[in-house]
């Protein structure tokens, strides 16, 4: 079995040099650069985009296309956690270990940063080295994951739910669009950078929803049971904010199974796929157990 932990720290680190190369050689107002890298190249996990090279590693795709894609949604995802943390937001302080964007560069820089980030990301994914018909599927997969049908659909449920008696059902539609859309479209990005079959398509669909769902359980547990040093951002906030949670509903103890019950069901998809697809089943298990 591969150590997952360390596979992830590599992979993270060539995530992170592509990151640093990508403004490079843009002339962009200096104060908006600045507030657009703090909260990039603020050492977050980078599951998404290592989501998307391992999908296309495991399709023996276009190894380069899927680095790119991935930053790029590394840069939507950025974006939509300055945004998440905004006081009319979920107003946070802290996120990646640092003070919240709004909080070092004024809540004005902080919406822009978010708004550069993600029209960007459509550049790059517009400038990718494959054919326009896969260029174009690509585009089209971030836009409905990030738009209104995907993540900005789930952060308005959420905004919603606040303080709102949500059933379980209610709670994982919030759950599969504010996380899950951008966890399906990493994987999803990795797909379409390479060949694929109608089989490995729906069993790594199913696979990426249930790695979704299980990503956002295990996060409103930490908020609950992590530690703020090890998070980098601070617990307990979702009871402050009134926000519906699956600990919140159903309980710690529950939450947990449920979390199993979607990475089960996530290994059961994967089984279209031999031994290759072990670091795809490991990083499942990891995400149940992650501490950070
Ligand atoms: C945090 O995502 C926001 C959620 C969708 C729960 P991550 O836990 O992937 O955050 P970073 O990128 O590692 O900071
Ligand atoms: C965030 O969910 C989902 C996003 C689209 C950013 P949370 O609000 O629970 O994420 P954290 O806990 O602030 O990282
Ligand atoms: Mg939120
Ligand atoms: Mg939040
Ligand atoms: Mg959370």
């Amino acid at each position: 079995m591969v150590d997952i932990k360390k596979l992830l720290k590599e992979e993270a680190k060539d995530v992170d040099s592509l990151l640093k190369e990508l403004f490079k050689n843009e002339k962009i107002v200096p104060a908006l650069q600045e507030s657009m890298e703090y909260s990039l190249l603020s050492g977050g996990k980078r599951v998404r985009p290592i989501l998307t090279i391992l999908t296309a590693r495991l399709l023996k795709g276009d190894k380069r296309a899927a680095r790119l894609a991935g930053a790029a949604l590394e840069l939507i995802h950025t974006y939509s956690l300055i945004h998440d943390d905004l006081p009319a937001m979920d107003d946070d302080d802290l996120r990646r270990g640092k003070p919240t964007n709004h909080l070092v560069y004024g809540e004005g820089m902080a919406i822009l940063a978010g708004d550069g980030l993600l029209t960007y990301a459509f550049k790059i994914l517009a400038e990718l080295n494959l054919d326009a018909v896969r260029r174009c599927r690509l585009v089209k997969l971030m836009a409905d994951s990030a738009g209104p049908n995907g993540m900005v659909a789930g952060q308005a449920l959420d905004l919603q739910a606040e303080d709102e008696a949500v059933d379980l059902n209610r709670l994982k539609k919030i759950h599969r669009a504010k996380t899950g859309a951008l966890f399906k479209a990493a994987v999803l990005a990795g797909v379409y950078c390479s060949d694929y079959t109608d089989e490995e398509l729906s069993a790594l669909e199913i696979y990426a929803e249930q790695l979704g769902l299980t990503f956002q359980i295990t996060d409103d547990i930490l908020d609950v049971t992590g530690k703020t040093e090890i998070l980098g951002k601070e617990v307990g906030k979702d009871l402050e904010r009134g926000k519906s949670t699956y600990p919140g509903l159903i309980g710690l103890e529950e939450s947990k199974k449920e979390a199993e019950k979607s990475v089960n069901k996530g290994l059961k998809s994967l089984e279209v796929f031999n031994d290759e697809a072990d670091i795809l089943r490991d990083l499942l298990k990891f995400i149940l157990e992650r501490q950070y």
